[in-house]
């Protein structure tokens, strides 16, 4: 059954608008603010969102935290840790509160949107004064604006996500790289993952409102745009005679900004046409994010990941057949319940086999309400301690490797900012996402550039400029 997607109205867009001026006219308001972002890149996208909406609000962006008059943590779940870091951070406010009784206190993103998570705030963080799910962040305006206005906590958590917010301000980090969202939400139930909870059922954006964002954006110089969806690759399922996201990616890339990326793939929906369109159209990025999981067959049909070993390692041949400059990268977790030392050396040798350029490696963490949360065979700490440390020592080495292959060759490389380490240092992006230090002046940030690479570190590349 599909669920309907509600789009959010164009007339209550612009009430949010006249609640964003009446704020804006307040003396009594927060004049500045700061946001404390968790976890993903949705997350980092939605906090532009949020900074577009508090500028218009007339609050400016302050510094530190410590100055901010209103500091909004936007938190995620996805692993027990990045709750408690948020919550720890909220926590330590209460005693800034202390000092200066007008800091006003938000929580806002996935965390917000668990089941209870309302209720917790509300009688354990009496000094949180607004809280709101990833479904309102639209409504920012109107509720600051009431509780400013009434002097009370405010907390709205929609009961279902079914919204598509469109049209809201962004105020982008950067000048020259932007995110473009393409759909909202997940289907996929993977049974240790709490995003479809948290975050909904699937919605796309409509092809023509991504485009004209693109385009604007290519006017407006930006060099690098990452599309973003928890499961791209199913981009257009949701909406009857959609295109599917490769035509999506023809599309944005004939906007005519040199660089595409996107994020995340699901390997089970990873299609022929995808692999072709990344092997002929120069715009895509030489990355596929490709996440496994688990190399062991059995617990990949304990995470209702729908592929086998043997499945992802044919998507990886004939990517590596299309494509053979393509980097690719994953994710992994280890210490799944009832994960045996045979089912952990099944992903060892699958990372050994795939050569990844990077893995981001995570420890199970229960999370509540979904199906792996009460399945038995929990790992002991110490073990899966072990199988972690095993395994970010194997990729590293494998790292090494892909890395070593690079030296001598020439790449484009978007130069992001200048290093920390020294001023005359720079440091950018090669297509293959990978970072890279380089000898060269700040006035080259934005711009692509070729360089030579000459060194392999642990996580990033050296190398020298060369005359374009
Ligand atoms: N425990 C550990 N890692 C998780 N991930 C998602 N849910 C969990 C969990 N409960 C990881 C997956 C996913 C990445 C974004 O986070 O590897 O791809
Ligand atoms: Fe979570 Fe799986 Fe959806 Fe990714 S595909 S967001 S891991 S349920």
């Amino acid at each position: 059954m599909r669920e309907e997607t509600i789009r959010i109205s164009p007339e209550e867009m612009a009430q949010q608008q006249r609640f964003a001026r009446e704020f804006a006219a307040r003396e009594d308001r927060p004049q500045t603010y700061y946001i404390v972002t968790y976890g993903c890149q949705m997350n980092a996208h939605d906090s532009e969102k949020l900074a577009g909406m508090l500028e218009d609000m007339g609050l400016t962006a302050a510094p530190r935290k410590e100055e901010a008059d209103f500091v909004l943590h936007n938190t995620c779940c996805i692993r027990d840790n990045a709750e408690r870091k948020a919550l720890g951070n909220v926590t330590w406010l209460k005693e800034v509160k202390k000092e200066r009784p007008e800091l006003m206190i938000g929580v806002c993103g996935c965390m917000v949107q668990e089941p209870g998570m309302a209720d917790k705030l509300l009688r354990q963080y009496p000094f949180v004064d607004v809280a709101f799910g990833t479904g309102n962040i639209h409504r920012l305006p109107e509720l600051l604006l009431r509780a400013v206005d009434t002097r009370r906590r405010v907390v709205a958590v929609p009961e279902e996500q079914s919204t598509l917010i469109e049209g809201l301000p962004i105020h982008r980090d950067s000048d020259f790289q932007a995110y473009v969202t393409i759909m909202y939400g997940c289907n996929n139930f993977c049974s240790y993952c709490i995003v479809p909870y948290v975050r909904g059922r699937e919605r796309s954006r409509d092809e023509s409102d991504i485009l004209r964002e693109v385009d604007m954006l290519q006017k407006q110089g930006v060099k690098e745009i990452m599309l973003l969806g928890q499961n791209v690759n199913s981009y257009g399922n949701d909406v009857p005679g959609g295109v599917t996201f490769p035509q999506l990616l023809r599309r944005v890339a004939e906007c005519g900004v040199p660089r595409i990326r996107f994020m995340t793939s699901h390997p089970k929906d990873l299609s022929d046409e995808l692999i072709a369109e990344i092997a002929e159209n120069p715009a895509l990025c030489r990355h596929l994010h490709l996440p496994v999981q688990s190399g062991s067959d059995k617990i990949l049909t304990a995470m209702n990941r729908r592929y086998t070993r043997e499945s992802y390692l044919k998507k990886v041949e004939k990517i590596r057949a299309a494509a053979p400059d393509v980097g690719l990268t994953t994710d992994i977790i280890v210490a799944f319940p009832g994960e045996t030392d045979q089912d952990f050396e099944d992903t060892m040798s699958l990372v050994r086999s795939v050569g990844y350029d990077s893995a981001f490696t995570f420890i199970y963490s229960p999370r509540t309400g979904t199906r792996a949360a009460s399945m038995p065979g929990r790992i002991d700490p110490a073990v899966a301690t072990e199988r972690i440390e095993r395994l970010i020592a194997l990729q590293e080495e494998m790292t090494q490797r892909r890395f070593s292959e690079m030296i001598g060759q020439t790449q484009s490389v978007l130069v992001t900012g200048q290093s920390k380490r020294s001023d005359r240092q720079i440091t950018g992006k090669t297509s293959r996402n990978i970072s890279v230090n380089f000898e060269g002046g700040a006035d080259l940030v934005g711009q692509i550039v070729p360089v030579k690479i000459t060194a392999a570190g642990k996580t990033t590349l050296k190398g020298k400029l060369e005359q374009a």
